[in-house]
């Protein structure tokens, strides 16, 4: 077991009509004037809006608004949020929606906070020093981004996808009403639950370590997830299972899966948000199409987990080789992803990148990584290439 930092601030109000308590959630941060930001319409056509603005009216809170995020958030918006937000003195960011608005209301959140242009943030030029509080009411399960020290940004010219990771954005309220995302089509939510098993995955393929209860948790959470993304594909109304995948997502994401166990991998992540970058596709799609291809590119390297993995969440009988069981594993994985409508390549994604244009991703990739990236294998410009050129 390693030592390790957790670190979880975000106070949750989860459960149905738990959106009436945004503005007395708004008031106990001391705020008074909040930016209401939020994506391309979902939360006009459902009337979300205008409950959030209802909330903040009782509580007498005044408020502007920006709508306009959009899948993989642009830089753009994030600077018109961020003059907006200061000619109107705003003192907190509402983000209504999911990660995208979550993490375009964060970086705004830093380039109010902080001289300069915002991007150095996301370019690794500098480290934020302060940053706007942010709070959120979550449409979708899927990034954590409500809970999560991470913000993920991409820059209009060059599609340059990146993160930034500090606490100091960590939302400090986050309302999850499951209902809300009854809404949701059906390819948004299994992407979500892709997003939320990966997010698992990214800490529990390591070679440096594990903790028992950790890897519990990571294991329960992943097998959790599966059975109910199966029950949403049938039944996308179904409220437990809402819930208890609303709630899998955060912890996912917050920290918790990764107690003890000595590193994050995110290679997988690492190479979607090249591909979420150029072609503008949904992240968790963008996952599941790499992720069998990083996995038998780097298992030999990490097999005790990835047999670890075949057994204990994915129920393989543990009667052959380490290494075949190994890649029972990876298989069985790719088929769930395949029977909640997910790719499991590039091409079933909708994408074709030529040659020229998968030594791009490559080349950004390493860039984004700081030459090399993962935990369950480190991978470096060439091997990033050989995955992409697998998952073609
Ligand atoms: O824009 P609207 O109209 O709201 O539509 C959205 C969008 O088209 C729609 N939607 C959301 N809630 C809805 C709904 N439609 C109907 N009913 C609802 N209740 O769903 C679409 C996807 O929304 P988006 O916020 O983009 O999805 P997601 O939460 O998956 O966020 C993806 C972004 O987060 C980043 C990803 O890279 C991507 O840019 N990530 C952020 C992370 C973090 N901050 O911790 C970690 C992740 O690994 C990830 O990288
Ligand atoms: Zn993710």
């Amino acid at each position: 077991m390693n030592n390790f930092y957790y670190y979880t601030p975000t106070k949750v109000v989860f459960g149905k009509d738990t959106i009436s308590k945004v503005g007395t959630m708004v008031k106990k941060q001391g705020s008074k004037k909040v930016l209401i930001h939020y994506g391309t319409g979902s939360v006009k056509r459902t009337g979300l809006l205008d409950r959030v603005k209802a909330a903040l009216d009782a509580e007498n809170i005044d408020y502007v608004e920006l709508g306009g995020v959009v899948p993989n958030p642009r830089l753009s918006l994030v600077y018109k949020g961020i003059e907006f937000a200061k000619k109107e003195n705003v003192d907190l960011i509402l983000a209504v929606g999911g990660g995208s608005a979550i993490d375009s209301a964060k970086a705004i959140g830093y380039g109010v906070a902080n001289e300069g242009d915002v991007w150095d943030f996301y370019d690794r030029k500098r480290t934020p020093k302060a940053s706007l509080p942010v709070g959120v009411v979550l449409t979708i399960a899927a990034t954590g981004s409500e809970m999560s020290d991470s913000s993920v940004i991409t820059k209009d010219e060059g599609g340059i996808k990146r993160g930034c990771n500090n606490d100091l954005c960590r939302p400090v309220f986050a309302i999850m009403d499951p209902e809300l995302t009854m809404t949701l089509p059906d390819y948004q939510t299994a992407c979500g639950c892709t997003d939320i098993i990966m997010h698992t995955l990214e800490r529990y393929f390591t070679s440096k370590g594990n903790m028992e209860i950790t890897d519990s948790i990571a294991e329960g959470l992943i097998r959790t997830v599966m059975k109910n993304a199966r029950i949403l594909v049938k039944e996308p109304k179904n409220y437990d299972a809402r819930a208890e995948v609303m709630w899998a997502g955060s912890l996912s994401h917050n920290g918790l899966t990764g107690c003890g166990n000595g590193g994050n991998d995110f290679a997988t992540h690492g190479l979607e948000h090249e591909i979420g970058g150029m072609f503008d596709v949904a992240h968790g799609a963008g996952l599941a199409a790499l992720w069998g291809s990083w996995a038998r590119y780097v298992y030999k390297d990490c097999l005790p987990r990835f047999h670890r993995f075949a057994v204990m969440v994915m129920d393989i009988p543990d009667n052959s080789s380490e290494e075949e069981v190994a890649l029972k594993g990876i298989e069985k994985l790719e088929d769930f992803f395949r029977e909640i409508n997910m790719p499991t390549n590039m091409s079933e994604l909708g994408i074709h990148p030529t040659e020229e244009q998968l030594i791009e991703l490559a080349h950004k990739c390493s860039i984004a990584a700081g030459g090399s990236k993962g935990a369950a294998k480190v991978l470096y410009e060439k091997d990033m290439l050989a995955i992409y050129k697998m998952a073609l």
